[in-house]
């Protein structure tokens, strides 16, 4: 065989024996790739200036926990503690969790930092990564994407109503229709006699109910309405209500929750079904549905939360009110490819830069950071040669104008100027050309704005004194 002939049929069909295996991706995991960016940031961006206007700052938190943090507080019959939780003991033999939610882990650092000297409640947001060692499927992923709203120190239903009201702005922001589905789980005194009116329910039904559940009826009862099994679900549908066992100060809450809601005229459903899957909550329970088309029976749950007026003291601090809301961002960017939403990966670029040999890209790679500096967007393929292929790239990221360096123009001290709309090329000195791209850009947005509404604009500008464009550009 000669040695081409032999080499090319090594690459068709490589020895498999001694070559190690591709790592690929871990079950349940998942890669978010450049061109699922622009969905991304579309998110994040709103619960930013979301959180921002209602004042939350941003807190974060380690992946990793101790494990007993939310033995604690999320309840060890739930499913999250006791199907999913990824706990593992490291080498210093602690016992250590890798976070399935946050709110556990803002209370600890509320604890720990002392935020409780801090004026009430205290608001933070966050947007971080959660585990869990769940079955994948559609929706539901091992590692996933939480935004999130906690507002610790403060048992007002007003707070209640404001973190479902931000929450739900995050959704009206991002055009994804929801309804919240709103339930009261009570506080200590009405659970207690909620979960006797279920047990006695319950008791009347031992037949039918699974293993699991019998064991539920011990330790936890109100897990029994969490239950995926037929025969159990069935049994749930008819149970009794935690609205029907509220005592007066649980019932006087709800109500004035819901009324803070009917005054945003936020949309929501009463749903005695939500009790949520994890045991910290008391009182205020909720849950966002996205509003499907008719015939659409899927249930999605985009985010839930409620009030945890227990948890703080569950981990060794005093009585402190809390409420918050989580919201899986996967589930939320599936819900936006659903709707046809198009979100851009980069936004187009204003210049690109094209050139002409090495000296030209020697000094193009230059230009580049100084236009940049001005706030200017900059497209460039400096490793490419040839106009052509140039143009077209600069074609493709939309560039408004082309700035062309040729030997011509690197021995003159000049560069050309190509608006991209009308192909018209200008010669203009290379000394100017960073303040000439930025006047451009300018003249460009300020007409883009006089075509909108020259009315607002000359009011604008009448009353600040500022040029329109000086106002509105962003650069
Ligand atoms: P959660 O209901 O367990 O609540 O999770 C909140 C949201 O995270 C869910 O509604 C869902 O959209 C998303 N999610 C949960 N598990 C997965 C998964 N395996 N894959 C993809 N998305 C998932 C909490 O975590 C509470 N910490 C919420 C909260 C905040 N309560 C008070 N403050």
């Amino acid at each position: 065989m000669s040695k081409e002939v032999k080499d090319t049929a090594e690459q068709a069909a490589p020895k498999r024996s001694n070559q190690p295996k591709t790592p690929t991706l871990v079950r349940g995991m998942k890669d978010i790739l450049p061109s699922e960016q622009g969905y991304w940031r579309l998110v994040e961006e709103t619960v930013r200036q979301v959180a921002m206007e209602y004042r939350y700052e941003q807190i974060e938190t380690p992946v990793l926990e101790p494990a007993a943090l939310f033995n604690r507080t999320i309840g060890k019959e739930t499913d999250v503690l006791e199907k999913e939780m990824y706990t593992f003991t490291d080498r210093s033999n602690e016992s250590l969790a890798l976070r399935p939610e946050g709110t556990a882990g803002v209370a600890r650092a509320y604890l720990e930092h002392g935020m409780l000297n801090q004026p009430q409640p205290v608001k933070v947001f966050y947007i971080e990564s959660f585990f869990r060692h769940d079955r994948p499927q559609a929706g539901r992923y091992r590692q996933f994407f939480q935004f999130g709203f906690e507002a610790i120190g403060d048992a007002h239903p007003v707070v209640d109503a404001q973190i479902i009201s931000m929450t739900y702005e995050v959704f009206r922001r991002l055009q994804v229709p929801v309804n919240v589905h709103m339930n009261s789980l009570g506080d200590k005194e009405s659970r207690a006699a909620y979960e006797k009116a279920l047990l006695d329910y319950y008791k009347s039904h031992k037949s039918e109910l699974c293993e699991d559940c019998l064991r539920r009826m011990q330790k936890n009862p109100l897990r029994l309405l969490d239950c995926k099994q037929t025969g159990c679900r069935t049994l749930a549908e008819t149970a009794p209500q935690t609205v029907d066992h509220l005592n007066t100060e649980s019932r006087e809450h709800f109500v004035s929750v819901l009324e803070y809601l009917d005054e945003l005229e936020i949309p929501y459903t009463l749903d005695p079904r939500i009790v949520r899957g994890l045991d910290y909550y008391s009182k205020t329970a909720f849950e966002f549905l996205p509003v499907l088309s008719e015939g659409d029976d899927r249930v999605i749950e985009l985010g839930g939360g409620g009030r945890y007026d227990g948890l703080i003291e569950q981990i060794g601090g005093r009585a402190t009110p809390a409420v918050g809301a989580a919201c899986g961002i996967e589930r939320l960017i599936n819900r936006l490819h659903e709707q046809g939403v198009q979100a851009q990966a980069l936004p187009d670029a204003d210049v690109f830069l094209a050139q002409l040999g090495d000296p030209a890209r020697k000094l193009s790679i230059k230009l580049f950071g100084e236009l940049s500096a001005q706030g200017v967007r900059v497209a460039e393929s400096l490793s490419k040669d040839g106009i052509k292929p140039q143009l077209e790239a600069a074609n493709r990221v939309n560039a408004k104008y082309t700035l062309i360096l040729g030997q011509k123009e690197m021995m003159d001290g000049t560069i050309l100027i190509r608006d991209m709309e009308n192909g018209i090329q200008e010669v203009v000195d290379m000394q100017k050309i960073v303040n000439e791209v930025v006047k451009r850009l300018q003249r460009g947005k300020s007409q883009q704005l006089q075509a909108a509404d020259p009315e607002v604009v000359a009011k604008m500008e009448e009353e600040s004194g500022v040029s329109e464009a000086q106002q509105k550009l962003d650069l």
